[in-house]
């Protein structure tokens, strides 16, 4: 993007320096910066108008609802979803609990059951569903990786069967950062008569989400990875599935009204919103997805992908230096999983940040049975996003080079 230099001014952690150095910032997996705008917004809702939403009568707190309303329908929006169907949660890892304590709940699963994930998940896209392997309910398969990091679709097709209720797979992975074909996966779910979920972490902040499009149920992202607060997500679903759907948690605000032993529920989303939420990340949230479809998600992916190729193509003429994706632009995201052998992840990270200022991510990237296979180790992840730079990359590489060359 010609406007980079520009845009990089609405991020202040990136004038930060240390020891002289700018910092780089290549740990856009784990979570972004945030805009001025999205900073602003969270410190006008405490300085001007904090107070509760949906409740009070006074002028504060209508204000706070508004502006709480307005972000809601602006996040569903950039999905193309409808108002209806986004709920806010708290992070991806709580929108898909939410989804399998409600199937749980409400008897969903027969014994007998089967649930379709792949071998690239995150902990957040296995673990949950783990809880009901345990109590005997379900089995889980997964469909396997081919050489190339991608996705085994052959497998996938063998593996989708008459058992499989319930399918849920990364758009993108954390790790390998392949782009899986959800459209495909989403259809042959359908025609299976599966439920299809979308772990969207790692694609809603830098691929363009059109929700009615991807053949899928749920579709759960994180606020704080795409320019939002911490403590955001969300999770958007097919309006029939969560008006038939059970609440995943009980209390004040979901309801319509209460009696001593029965209660019935609020409209949607509002059903699923229970207790105070957090207002000023859905405040700061809307702020995001405005900023983002400002600069346009169409660009946000070309920038990216350019930054991707050239990331690659330099990485792979560094001598002892392993990289661990599809090594093309065009089927992964801006996410570059690495090994530089004969030194550790954490130890090439430490030294990354100390030399030269470049913050990446190093370990087993809550993806331990992939990244374990890889390396039992662990392995080092430098992640873009639309605020990094060519010269960034040329003095991660430089520093990555010197530090090959002072472990040899
Ligand atoms: C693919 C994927 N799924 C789920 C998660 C969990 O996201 P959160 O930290 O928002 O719960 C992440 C976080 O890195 C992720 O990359």
């Amino acid at each position: 993007m010609s406007e980079i230099k520009e845009l990089r001014k609405d991020f202040p952690v990136l004038s930060r320096e240390d020891n002289g150095k700018k910092i780089i910032y290549f740990d856009n997996a784990a979570t972004s910066l945030k805009p001025k705008t999205v900073i602003e917004a969270i410190n006008n809702y405490y300085t001007n108008s904090t107070a509760n939403i949906h409740r009070g009568v006074h002028k504060l707190s209508e204000e706070a609802s508004i502006e709480y309303e307005k972000a809601h329908d602006q996040t569903a929006k950039f999905f193309n979803a409808k108002k209806e169907e986004f709920v806010l949660t708290k992070n991806t890892t709580e929108s898909i609990n939410s989804v399998m304590y409600s199937l749980f709940t409400g008897d969903f699963f027969e014994k007998g059951n089967k649930i379709l994930l792949t071998k690239m998940e995150h902990h957040a896209n296995l673990v949950p569903w783990q809880l009901l392997e345990r109590k005997g309910l379900i089995e889980l398969d997964f469909v396997e990786l081919k050489k190339d990091f991608t996705l085994d679709m052959q497998d996938f097709e063998n593996k989708l069967d008459k058992k499989t209720k319930l399918v849920s797979v990364a758009h993108a992975s954390n790790t390998i950062a392949t782009i899986n074909p959800v459209k495909e996966i989403g259809k042959m779910a359908k025609d299976n008569g599966s439920l299809f979920l979308i772990d969207g972490a790692q694609s809603a902040p830098h691929i363009e989400i059109d929700f009615p499009k991807l053949n899928a149920d749920f579709f759960a992202f994180a606020g704080h990875k795409m320019l939002g607060p911490s403590g955001t997500g969300g999770l958007i679903a097919k309006k029939e599935l969560l008006e038939k759907m059970e609440p995943f948690q009980f209390g004040g605000s979901m309801i319509h009204s209460v009696e001593l032993h029965k209660s019935t529920w609020n409209k949607l989303p509002w059903k699923f919103e229970a207790g105070t939420p957090h207002i000023s990340g859905m405040i700061g949230l809307g702020k995001a997805v405005e900023y983002l479809k400002k600069v346009g998600m169409d660009k946000v992916r070309k920038h990216e992908k350019e930054l991707t190729k050239y990331a690659l193509d330099k990485m792979q003429e560094i001598d002892s230096v392993k990289l661990y994706c599809p090594k093309d632009k065009e089927k992964q995201v801006g996410t570059i999983l690495f090994e530089a052998q004969g030194i550790e992840a954490h130890d090439l990270a430490i030294t990354l940040d100390e030399m030269a200022n470049v913050a990446i991510r190093s370990g087993m990237h809550c993806a331990e049975p992939l990244v374990s296979s890889l390396n039992d180790k662990g392995l080092d992840r430098a992640s873009f996003y639309l605020y990094n730079t060519k010269e960034e990359i040329d003095e991660f590489l430089n520093a990555l080079s010197i530090i090959v060359k002072s472990f040899k």
